[in-house]
């Protein structure tokens, strides 16, 4: 079974490790390099959707309230208030950006974005 911190520490290097990607994304728009944009992304699109499966299914695996006291549980609850309507929009900016449905992208890309910063900074300040 996985500690409490082992799960949080890992939680931590894979939102961070994503969300790079998810800037060098963002870079290579600037740069005016869709395709790219749109091939970085769909690696982070992936990625992401894997690590809220797996630490969904490992939240389901180990027993909660032994692993994490109070303070943590009320802080992996608020993470995934972020994470888990972050991971649902993915799909639609995803297709938007194949569909080349650029307005709806854009629209999305600001939910998104506002749904991923909080994602970050829960994240990063889950107790470990
Ligand atoms: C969060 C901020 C994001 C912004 C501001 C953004 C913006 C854009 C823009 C402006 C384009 C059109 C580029 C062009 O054709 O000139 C585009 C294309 C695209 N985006 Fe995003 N995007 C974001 C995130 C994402 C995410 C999270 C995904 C995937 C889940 C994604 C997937 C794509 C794809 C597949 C394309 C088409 C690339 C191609 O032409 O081959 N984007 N994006």
């Amino acid at each position: 079974m996985p500690t409490g911190p082992q799960i949080i520490l890992t939680l931590k290097v894979l939102v961070v490790a994503v969300t790079l990607l998810l800037l060098a994304s963002l870079v290579a728009l600037v740069r005016q390099q869709p395709r790219r944009h749109g091939q970085i992304n769909t690696v982070f699109f992936i990625l992401t959707l894997l690590t809220v499966a797996a630490f969904e299914a490992v939240l389901q695996w180990i027993d909660v309230s032994a692993t994490f006291d109070d303070d943590a549980r009320q802080a992996l609850r608020t993470h995934l208030w972020f994470a888990v309507p972050a991971a649902l929009v993915l799909p639609a900016m995803f297709l938007s950006g194949k569909m080349r449905k650029i307005q709806l992208h854009i629209v999305l890309a600001v939910i998104f974005s506002i749904l991923w910063t909080g994602t970050v900074i829960t994240g990063l300040g889950l107790p470990h």
